[in-house]
């Protein structure tokens, strides 16, 4: 590796990614959701106290981009520093997205190291020129195989059509460059059998499984029918294709043959997250190139089940006009981020609706915890005039609280950190309101406080307590879904003067009992979740 800089870095970071997007449109509901899924698992490894790094970023060459750019009169580098600027960053800065980096394939960091990786394949004789003819979907940005797909209707009877896009496929016979693909097979059957983990969920292990066992063809890495791209550094009437150029972000962008310090620190990703449509590149093709070169290949590859509009994947065309902000401007930035992981199982199919949305919102997120916050800090406020009691009669309906925490914690933890399944990690801490939610209804501190004796006055200091050191964990626990509201949460326990910044508080830590200081300041803070207003008119 041609070093040119370094950066000392201790222990490898966690290193997720998202896809990175194409610009010929705007980002939609689907695309967040990759994205919020990510920032979600990055937060909790953050919050485990681990390095991470957190990638995303845009898909700029290719057909399709060049197409949109001709469509709307500008160049290609116009159109997609202008839907760069003014609509993917935009989006993922308001959706509270911690990003680390955000690369964007027409960078010379990117480029320059797509042409030298490249170079060095075909010097290592892994390239070859051959010829091709077949049907190319400009949607995918991929050649399709006959059995692939459909018989095309109404406008389109008489032509075959991509299963995803259910456009007609355009018939490409080019000369091109090729990559051995086929040779890796086997070395890819042996990968995924020694690493039952690689691809996430079973069913998309199974598909990648069944396909690669059929036997792989080559893999056509060049056009030379248009020259939006990247260059083929040994002949430039070639543009290297668009997916071979994509993939390699997620080495470039971490200091591939340029940083080997930040490189070797980072690399190879423990998660990539991909919706399902673009599975196989990411479970085969990617692999294979980075076999290719001797690189390590990445722990998981995780994909995501797509986000349904009438029975039909989510796309720019059938969004039927929903943009994130629409949602956000109604329930809230926090709320969003929380509702489709909460909703849909990851790695299956979903379908939004605004009135399922509505209704968890007032019921999970309104009543069960904004109502326990605000609750809990009234109390303290009328009973205690604001100042913490010290919990000095605990019995046993506090220690199952104590070890409802303790489970909610670890269930959180493995399912969230470990098996990304976002769903049960939320429930397991959902659940857990529920359950501080219960004990203050079966305590009735009201009526405790009724009681003016010593017992009386120790046993709703205890009460209390035990509800706000609750919420206190719980503030941690939500921080990765919910940055905002936590915060909220946080000021309102007063909890930082004694136990510092949320964002430096630590998941397992969480489940320790009695962080939150008695004497420790509560106030009523800001609502958690307001009352919805009407549904806009559509
Ligand atoms: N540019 C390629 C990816 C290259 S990665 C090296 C691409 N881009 S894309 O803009 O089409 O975005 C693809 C990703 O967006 C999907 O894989 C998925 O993660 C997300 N989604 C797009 N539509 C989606 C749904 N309807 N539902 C869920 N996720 C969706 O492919």
């Amino acid at each position: 590796m041609a070093a040119t800089g370094s950066e000392k870095q201790g222990a490898k970071a966690y290193y997720v990614t998202t896809p990175i997007y194409y610009v010929n449109d705007a980002p939609h509901l689907g695309h967040a959701y990759t994205t919020v899924a990510g920032d979600v698992l990055t937060r909790w490894h953050r919050q485990r106290g681990e390095k991470v790094w957190y990638l995303t970023g845009t898909d700029e060459h290719g057909q399709k981009i060049m197409r949109t750019a001709e469509a709307n009169g500008v160049t290609p580098q116009a159109w997609a520093d202008k839907l760069v600027t003014e609509a993917w960053q935009p989006l993922w800065e308001h959706l509270d997205i911690a990003n680390d980096d955000f690369i964007r394939t027409t960078q010379k960091r990117h480029t320059d190291r797509v042409q030298e990786f490249v170079q060095d394949l075909y010097d290592k004789g892994e390239i070859y020129k051959g010829g091709y003819e077949g049907p190319y979907c400009v949607g995918c940005e991929e050649y399709k195989l006959p059995g692939e797909l459909l018989d095309g209707e109404g406008e389109y009877a008489g032509q075959k059509l991509c299963a995803i896009h259910k456009k007609p496929v355009e018939i490409l016979s080019e000369e091109n460059y090729f990559f051995k693909l086929s040779e890796y097979s086997e070395k890819l059957l042996a990968h995924y059998e020694a690493n039952p983990g690689f691809i996430q969920p079973e069913s998309a292990r199974n598909e990648v499984l069944n396909f690669v066992r059929q036997g792989l063809q080559d893999l056509s890495i060049s056009r030379s029918t248009f020259d939006w791209g990247v260059k083929v550094p040994w002949d430039d009437k070639h543009v290297i294709y668009v997916w071979v150029d994509a993939l390699l972000n997620y080495a470039t962008a971490v200091g591939y043959n340029e940083n080997p310090g930040k490189f070797e620190s980072t690399f190879p990703a423990d998660v990539h997250l991909v919706g399902k449509d673009i599975l196989r590149f990411h479970a085969i093709i990617w692999p294979a190139m980075l076999m290719a070169q001797g690189l390590p290949l990445p722990g998981k590859v995780a994909a995501n089940g797509w986000l349904m509009v009438g029975g039909e994947k989510m796309s720019k065309s059938n969004l039927t006009g929903i943009k994130p902000q629409d949602l956000t401007s109604h329930f809230g930035v926090d709320a969003y981020r929380w509702y489709f992981l909460r909703a849909i199982a990851f790695g299956q199919d979903g379908s939004f609706s605004w009135e399922d949305f509505s209704a968890r919102y007032t019921s999970e997120l309104a009543n069960d915890y904004g109502n326990l916050a605000s609750r809990v800090a009234a109390m303290v406020g009328k009973y205690f005039g604001g100042e913490l009691p010290a919990a000095t009669a605990d019995g046993d309906a506090e220690k199952a609280i104590h070890e409802g925490l303790a489970k909610a914690v670890a269930e959180a933890d493995r399912k969230i950190g470990e098996e990304l399944d976002f769903q049960g990690g939320i429930l397991a801490v959902f659940d857990f309101v529920k359950q501080v939610n219960g004990y203050i209804t079966e305590q009735e501190p009201w009526k405790v406080a009724k009681d003016d004796s010593p017992e009386g006055k120790a046993r709703l200091a205890t009460i209390l307590y035990t509800a706000a050191e609750s919420l206190r964990a719980v503030a941690v626990l939500l921080n990765p879904v919910m940055p905002e509201t936590s915060q909220k949460l946080w000021d309102s326990l007063g909890a930082e003067p004694a136990l510092g910044a949320l964002a430096d508080q630590k998941v397992q830590e969480s489940a320790t009992w009695g962080l939150l200081p008695a004497g420790s300041t509560v106030t009523k803070g800001a609502v958690l979740f307001p009352r919805l207003e009407e549904k806009p008119a559509a």
